[in-house]
């Protein structure tokens, strides 16, 4: 897979005092959903601001499909559609107009434009909104509008910041789909959050951001297994679980056995540390041991957890060598 958006330690100060982006190296694959979490002030706008040519870094390196955001800024912009976290003032325009407009700005020819507003509209069901004027739209509305206004030049990455912000549980459930729609179109989609759950269904990739740093980045399988030194797998049975939970102990990887005698389907919950392959072969020992069993699943952690588990790590004074090991990224630098 190759990268389109790369960073080299990345840093932009605002005045003295600021240190918005503190050498951040980031990279996301080609044709990813790559979300951008952090909390308020973390810098995540400074960071799309500098790749969508916005901003210039203080030092360090940006490149978006190759070309710099410092000296190729042109060829970058052709690149990107952004999705600013604020909408704008287009109060008298049309929705079709808004889209025109934008398409225009960027040297969309005239008689390409008309369709293209009528297939983007459609992409973002607003087609029943055509002629009505913008400030007339609901905000999820809008939020759809300024999504569609992002690819008006039919850019190869989308940068989205905080899109979801403002909209319903049921316009979230719309984002998300619409995001699938766009990556299955060939889009690579990064899109910035500070509510992970809103995220974890959708995205690909993460990279989690806190005072100008990255944390974290990676495929999400990947980061949930780095960042969780052990598994917990649930192994429901039909035999008994107290002579379960002794066979189970002896068994190599396995660090805590807990019986739950009372649960409707009874079980044991194994804490185990191992890689897929060790899993299967401890599954396979429990069942040649004649263990019966009914089900097995490795409880999954979702994005929400793993994102207090690397920011409180960042709240610790001395990050410790195991908590470094533990940071995907390479280039993270204990703190
Ligand atoms: N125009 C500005 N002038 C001065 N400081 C700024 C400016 N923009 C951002 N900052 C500071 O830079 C840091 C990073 O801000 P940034 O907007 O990039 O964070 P963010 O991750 O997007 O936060 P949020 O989730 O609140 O949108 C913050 O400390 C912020 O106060
Ligand atoms: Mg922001």
């Amino acid at each position: 897979m190759s990268i389109i958006v790369e960073t080299q330690n990345l840093t932009r100060s605002y005045g003295a005092t600021t240190l918005a982006l503190d050498s951040l190296n980031l990279q996301i694959p080609q044709g990813a959903i790559y979300g951008f979490i952090g909390p308020n002030g973390a810098g995540k706008t400074t960071t799309m601001r500098i790749l969508t040519t916005l901003l210039l870094p203080n030092s360090g390196a940006a490149w978006v499909e190759g070309h710099s955001v410092v000296k190729h800024p042109k060829a970058v912009r052709k690149a990107v559609g952004f999705m600013p976290d604020f909408f704008g003032v287009y109060d008298s325009m049309k929705s079709w107009e808004y889209l025109d407009f934008f398409a225009a700005s960027y040297g969309v020819p005239a008689a390409r434009r008309q369709r293209m507003i009528g297939d983007l509209l459609d992409l973002v069901d607003l087609s029943h909104k055509r002629d009505e004027y913008v400030m007339d739209l609901s905000r999820g509305m809008k939020q759809r509008l300024s999504l569609a206004r992002t690819m008006a030049h039919d850019p190869a990455l989308l940068i989205l910041d905080e899109p979801a912000s403002g909209l319903d549980p049921r316009a979230r459930v719309e984002l998300r789909e619409l995001l699938k729609e766009l990556r299955a179109l060939g889009k690579t989609i990064m899109i910035s959050s500070h509510i992970l759950t809103e995220l974890a269904e959708v995205c690909t990739h993460i990279g989690i951001i806190e005072q100008g740093r990255l944390l974290a980045s990676g495929d999400v399988a990947t980061i949930i297994r780095s960042l969780q030194p052990h598994r917990i797998f649930e192994v429901h049975l039909l035999s008994d679980l107290e002579e379960a939970a002794n066979l189970v102990r002896d068994l190599p990887g396995v660090l805590d056995v807990r019986t739950f005698p009372e649960a409707t389907s009874p079980m044991i919950e194994i804490d185990y540390e191992g890689d897929d392959s060790s899993v299967s072969d401890l599954l396979a020992q429990l069942i040649t041991s004649g263990m019966r069993i009914t089900h097995f699943a490795g409880q999954h952690s979702d994005l929400e957890d793993i994102f207090l588990h690397v920011t409180e790590q960042t709240m610790l004074p001395i990050m410790t060598t195991s908590t470094a090991e533990q940071s995907v990224d390479k280039n993270v630098a204990p703190k």
